[in-house]
């Protein structure tokens, strides 16, 4: 393992507010780790501060072990960055867009047509590449300034809500080229977004963050079994003694219902440790039980269970 970020009680102050509060943490190599919280949670300015955009109020971050502040331009050769709200040349076509940046990253110039031409066909943007990049579409805009993170093959991707303004197909296009990027070629992403069932399917580790606060750390999956106890399960049991079964999970789950058919039964927020407990509960009551099956919870479950603490709590 391999740590290619580091950050360390990494804090940033915009007057009162306290964008991002004390986050330590350590990304490794190749991983598509994901940023997740609220609007307003931090993401954005965690990436800056990684960027070298700007400039933490205390503790310190380290990037490929570099200062972002200090030794930005050896950084951003290195790395390949989609902002929130990425500036391009309106004047300019895309493929005049990606020539020019391809010239600042200072790739081959032997390498830098074929390079361009590689970017423009993998972000469907080879049949309007000589129009005006002003004249484009949102979602155009969006995979034009992804082209660009790519365009020099950095190590390091840093990618602020991707998929947004991305139809259907752009948005699995896009998220292909990530999953590419880390599988096969080992590059590190860092992923903020709010699209949970990509980080979900995508990420190798996520970090959700309140108030610019660290609340949860790990692989989707784990998180999930820890943070999230009431589970939605199914349960399929004799056709006539379903209403019966239906009256005694009443006493376990917070909703339960029955489908058209009978038999089947769904328990909502049925708490982890209890399921054994209602199971019992049906025996007792002389229910036959053929089948419990508990659903997996998801990130989109760890994110409104830690969504319910804050506002419980606030
Ligand atoms: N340049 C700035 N000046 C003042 N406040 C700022 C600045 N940048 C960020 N903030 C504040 O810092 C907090 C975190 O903002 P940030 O953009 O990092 O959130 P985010 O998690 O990226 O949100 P979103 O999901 O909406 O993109 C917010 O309260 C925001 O208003
Ligand atoms: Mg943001």
């Amino acid at each position: 393992m391999e740590a290619v970020i580091q950050t360390n009680d990494l804090t940033r102050h915009f007057g009162d507010i306290v964008a991002v509060d004390a986050l330590s943490l350590e990304i490794q190599r190749g991983e598509i780790f994901g940023l997740l919280g609220h609007n307003g949670a931090g993401k954005t300015t965690t990436v800056r501060l990684m960027n070298g955009v700007l400039n933490p109020t205390s503790g310190n971050v380290r990037v490929l072990g570099l200062s972002p502040v200090e030794q930005g331009a050896e950084l951003r050769r290195r790395t390949g960055v989609l902002t929130e709200t990425p500036a391009l040349y309106e004047a300019l076509s895309a493929r005049a867009n990606l020539t020019l940046f391809a010239e600042i990253y200072n790739l081959p110039k032997a390498d830098v047509a074929q390079r361009v031409e590689s970017m423009l066909a993998q972000f469907n943007l080879a049949d309007r590449a000589d129009e005006k990049v002003g004249g484009f579409s949102k979602g155009m805009k969006q995979r034009l300034a992804l082209s660009r993170a790519f365009l020099h093959e950095p190590e390091l991707l840093f990618l602020d809500e991707p998929t947004s303004g991305l139809d259907p197909i752009a948005a699995r296009q896009v998220n292909d080229s990530i999953l590419h990027a880390s599988r096969d070629e080992r590059r590190t992403v860092v992923l903020a977004t709010h699209n949970l069932r990509d980080a979900q399917q995508m990420c190798d580790r996520v970090a959700v963050l309140e108030h610019g606060r660290l609340v949860a750390l790990g692989k989707p999956a784990e998180l999930a079994r820890e943070l999230v106890q009431a589970r939605t399960v199914l349960f399929h049991v004799e056709l006539s003694q379903a209403a019966q079964a239906e009256a005694t999970l009443q006493d376990y789950a917070e909703s339960v219902s029955t489908d058209d058919a009978g038999g089947a039964l769904t328990a909502q927020g049925l708490v982890y440790d209890r399921i054994p407990d209602a199971v019992h509960a049906l025996a007792i009551a002389g229910i036959r039980v053929y089948q419990v099956s508990p659903q997996e919870p998801t990130l989109e479950d760890v994110y409104f269970t830690l969504h319910q603490v804050d506002t419980e709590a606030s």
